[in-house]
């Protein structure tokens, strides 16, 4: 397992360009089991979630191959097996995505259930009830859920909303799935992330009739067929809300290449307000810190909120402010585990239910401190720039589901991060 060893505190300048998005790329990998034949996801970010999700659609029965420039072709011509394994969907719980359209193309499907995970109780009560709703016959059982639909599923008028909101992958399953219903699919309270948009635009390249696009209420024409796709999914808003707060919590100066600020209003917001220069610039922004970080108050919510995606780094930012800070977590409320991370470095917070009180401290100086979750060792990477001394942190694993090589990245901007084997 490698660890990462970051000599703080240091403050970062230069430019960087961001990837793909992963949280786009993997609901579009497994639209492409809906239309027989080869599709291209373009310059794919080098992701372990990514390989994950490769080496599920091989298990499914598709040829799976990846070009040099990043390409990765995938050939679904064959799917034999119709199968999402435990080994696989437990260590990334997206496979569940591949529900939906399996249960279209195939009419049966066999998915594990993915579980909880470290930032909390991850149901999927509403992707099921999607389904069910059009028409698939659904149980579970040995930890599998198995669908059928052996005439085919039809349209309905369908409400997906659950206690939390939204549901990112669960409008992604129904979605896909009612591409190739027969009849017409009323999705209410769909979730409107960029990421639910990009996958709209992916499918309605692939034949779909979908309208309502980037709203909560999607409108889908079932048609007979899907063609495969060559397509180039958008920015990675969370990999470009990670580097913004690299930025200000080194009292930096970044410049973002490939970056869409209208999809990150609220982190932008956010930042501006607490006395972050954000300003666009060719196709990013420039992102700098001159002066003290000011306190603010932070609710995650599902898109066009703030992203559930970004709390972590956003408090380990808020940590340095000059007074006290609050952050509510409204999407996972117990998605936490960073905060003991924090404190061993110095910070001081205090977990309330789904709320977290900082007290802003002078500075964060260096710990060992261990990764629990991929944003969380961002979060954690972010106060180590920042920190007094060199912090050592463990299992950065999972780091590498959701960031291409962020030491590489970090370092030519000013970062001094060392991956060492254990
Ligand atoms: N929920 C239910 N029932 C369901 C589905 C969801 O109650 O059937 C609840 C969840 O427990 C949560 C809320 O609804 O409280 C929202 O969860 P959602 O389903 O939207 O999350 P997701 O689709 O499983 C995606 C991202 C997450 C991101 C969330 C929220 C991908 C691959 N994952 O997960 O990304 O945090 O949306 O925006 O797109 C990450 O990238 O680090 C990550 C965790």
């Amino acid at each position: 397992m490698d660890i990462f060893r970051i000599k703080g505190p240091v403050r970062l300048s230069g430019s960087v360009t961001i990837n793909s998005s992963k949280n786009a790329s993997l609901p579009i990998m497994a639209a492409s089991i809906l239309a027989p034949g080869k599709s291209t996801l373009q310059l794919a970010p080098y992701l372990s979630d990514i390989s994950v999700f490769s080496e599920l659609l091989s298990q499914l029965g598709c040829q799976i191959t990846r070009n040099n420039n990043g390409d990765i072709n995938i050939d679904t011509s064959v799917i034999d097996t119709p199968v999402g394994e435990y080994e696989v969907v437990r260590r990334m719980r997206a496979g569940i995505c591949i529900l939906g359209p399996l249960l279209a193309r195939c009419r049966t499907a066999q998915v594990s259930m993915p579980g909880g995970c470290a930032i909390g109780d991850r149901p999927v009560d509403i992707h099921l009830r999607g389904l069910r709703e059009l028409g698939a016959k659904i149980h579970i059982e040995n930890g599998y859920i198995t669908a059928e639909a052996p005439h085919g599923l039809t349209g309905k008028e369908i409400f997906l909303g659950g206690p939390f909101g939204s549901t990112v992958l669960g409008t992604a399953n129904i979605l896909m799935a009612a591409t190739l219903a027969k009849g017409k699919t009323l999705i209410e309270s769909a979730a409107c992330e960029p990421e639910i948009a990009d996958l709209v635009n992916c499918l309605n390249k692939m034949g779909a009739k979908i309208t309502g696009i980037g709203s909560p209420r999607l409108t889908i024409e079932g048609v007979q067929e899907l063609h495969p796709f060559t397509y180039k999914v958008i920015p990675d808003r969370i990999e470009a809300g990670t580097f913004m707060v690299a930025a200000a919590i080194t009292a930096g100066e970044l410049q973002l290449k490939n970056c869409r600020l209208n999809d990150m209003m609220a982190i932008v917001d956010k930042l501006r307000n607490i006395g972050v220069i954000v300003e666009p610039a060719n196709n990013g922004c420039i992102v700098a810190r001159k002066k003290p970080i000011k306190t603010s108050d932070v609710t995650t919510q599902p898109y066009p909120g703030f992203p559930t995606d970004l709390q972590a780094q956003f408090m380990a930012l808020l940590s340095l402010a000059e007074g006290n800070s609050i952050i509510i977590e409204k999407v996972f409320p117990d998605r936490f585990m960073h905060v003991a991370e924090l404190n061993r470095m110095a910070a001081n917070l205090r977990k309330e239910g789904p709320t977290v009180i900082i007290s802003g401290v002078k500075k964060l100086i260096a710990a060992p401190v261990m990764a629990s979750d991929l944003r969380a060792s961002a979060a954690l990477v972010l106060a180590a720039l920042a920190a007094e001394g060199t912090t050592t942190i463990q299992r950065v694993y999972h780091i590498d589901r959701g960031y291409e090589k962020i030491e590489e990245k970090l370092n030519p901007l000013g970062a001094k991060i060392t991956r060492e084997k254990t």
